[in-house]
């Protein structure tokens, strides 16, 4: 079953939330979207008038302000019962996204969010699949830098083994490539307070020791015993193609692997075959440059032990862990801190997906894509799914919990072009002895 009534909204997308570092950017890109398509958009807040201001003050005139709370249920669910779709900005997510996702269930609106907390996501598909399948709602999660780019690259992977050969995949190896805009990086490029306050919030769940779990996502326990043998997450540092070396992916390497797993998963039960676990392998490329092969390994290996001890701490006992994770909540940056608007354009990156498919073919899909992965091309591709979702006919008909590549559907993938970030899936072909 798939919601087909919701034509008749008076919006297609909300963006909840919009007074964020990543919602002002969502809301900007919905507005530009607006100008060229004739979207019908609201922003949505809890305070509207600061919400007005903010925008304002980055030349975005939101159309129309909707007052959300996520402590006023009826507020969130007057919101959802006036859009197609709702992009839900407002984290940590596993202190605030449940009532935003109960909501748009009952009143039949598509959910998205950029949530990494992999313990909030796993409670919401055993609690919430049944219902968003019976409702006929998308609810996506994880749809940003994490992890739609790598989710749709390996599922183009896939179908291109599929159609070509016949084949399927038994192995993904992502590279992900960054160039920063020039000038000296500062502390804000990396990482915004809200996601700060989110990992500490996940460091502090009851479930953290579920973040190392590559089959986390995964509902069948035969399907995620046999996920964990062939593909475990893996966190030291290797080398790369192009002597490049391969550290952890940053800032966590332990999201796109289960929201990978998982759409295979969902593809195979769809299809009524067995699910084929592949091995994913993922990593963020540090190149030549400047940096002479021993200074390369070095930076690798301080990000691997800084995963390394995050798994750690994840793993540890609540009595440990609780008051780390409280402490790491009160230093660190909070709520509005986040990368200044000039860095955010000038980013540059790339990221490779090299395949090996069951008959021993190896090939390469890929992205080459512009502006701050994190909170720019991550804001514009969450703003791209959104009017994806809210147009009729664009995306499969399929409902309940869903990853972006299921979601979404690997057609969508030239839409996510208009948001910086090109697909292709044709490139560097090495054709393995015994071709057909
Ligand atoms: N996976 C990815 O690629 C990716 C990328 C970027 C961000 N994220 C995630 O996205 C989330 C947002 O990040 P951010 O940096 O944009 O955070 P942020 O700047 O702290 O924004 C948080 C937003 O939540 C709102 N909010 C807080 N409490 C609320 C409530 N009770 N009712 C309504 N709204 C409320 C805030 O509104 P006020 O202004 O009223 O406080 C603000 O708009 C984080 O969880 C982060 O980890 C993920």
């Amino acid at each position: 079953m798939y919601r087909q009534d919701v034509a008749d909204r008076e919006l297609d997308v909300v963006v909840f939330g919009a007074t964020g570092v990543t919602g002002r950017r969502v809301a900007a890109y919905l507005s530009e979207r607006a100008a060229e398509i004739g979207l019908r958009w609201a922003a949505a807040a809890r305070d509207a008038d600061r919400a007005r201001r903010l925008l304002d003050g980055i030349g975005v005139g939101a159309p129309e302000m909707i007052v959300a709370d996520v402590s006023d249920r009826a507020s969130l669910a007057r919101m959802a019962a006036r859009t197609k779709v709702v992009l839900d900005l407002v984290g940590p997510y596993t202190l605030y996204g449940r009532p935003v996702i109960e909501a748009c269930v009952a009143q039949g609106a598509h959910y998205v969010d950029l949530t990494g907390e992999m313990p909030f996501v796993r409670g919401i598909i055993e609690d919430l699949h049944g219902a968003a399948v019976d409702a006929g709602v998308k609810v996506v999660q994880v749809c940003g830098f994490e992890a739609l780019p790598p989710d749709l690259l390996v599922a183009l992977a896939a179908e291109r083994a599929r159609e070509q050969w016949r084949d399927g995949l038994v192995a993904a190896d992502v590279a992900v490539a960054f160039a920063p805009p020039p000038g000296l990086p500062r502390p804000s490029d990396g990482m915004s307070g809200g996601t700060f306050q989110s990992l500490s919030t996940v460091a502090g769940d009851e479930h953290a020791a579920q973040i190392a779990d590559p089959a986390v996502l995964i509902t069948d326990p035969a399907v995620a015993a046999a996920v964990r043998r062939v593909s475990p997450i893996g966190l030291a540092p290797r080398r790369g193609a192009d002597g490049a070396v391969i550290a952890p992916m940053t800032p966590a390497p332990f999201i796109n692997p289960a929201v990978i797993h998982r759409t295979i998963a969902r593809r195979a039960a769809a299809e009524g075959t067995p699910a084929e676990p592949l091995r994913y392998r993922e990593g963020m490329a540090i190149e030549g440059g400047a940096a002479s092969a021993p200074v390369r390994w070095a930076i690798a290996g301080a990000l691997s032990a800084t995963q390394v001890g995050l798994r750690g701490l994840a793993r540890a006992r609540p009595s440990v862990r609780r008051p780390i994770a409280g402490a790491l909540a009160r230093v660190g940056p909070s709520s509005g801190f986040g990368p200044a608007p000039e860095r955010l354009e000038g980013w540059r990156w790339t990221m490779t997906v090299h395949a090996r498919t069951s008959g021993g073919r190896e090939f390469d899909v890929g992205l080459e894509a512009d502006g701050h992965p994190g909170y720019l091309a991550t804001a514009r591709m969450l703003g791209e799914a959104g009017i994806l979702l809210a147009e009729d006919g664009a995306t499969p008909h399929v409902a309940g919990c869903l990853t972006p590549a299921v979601a979404l559907g690997t057609a969508s993938a030239p839409r996510f072009a208009r948001a910086g970030v090109r697909f292709h899936t044709g490139v560097r072909d090495a054709v393995a002895s015994g071709a057909r």
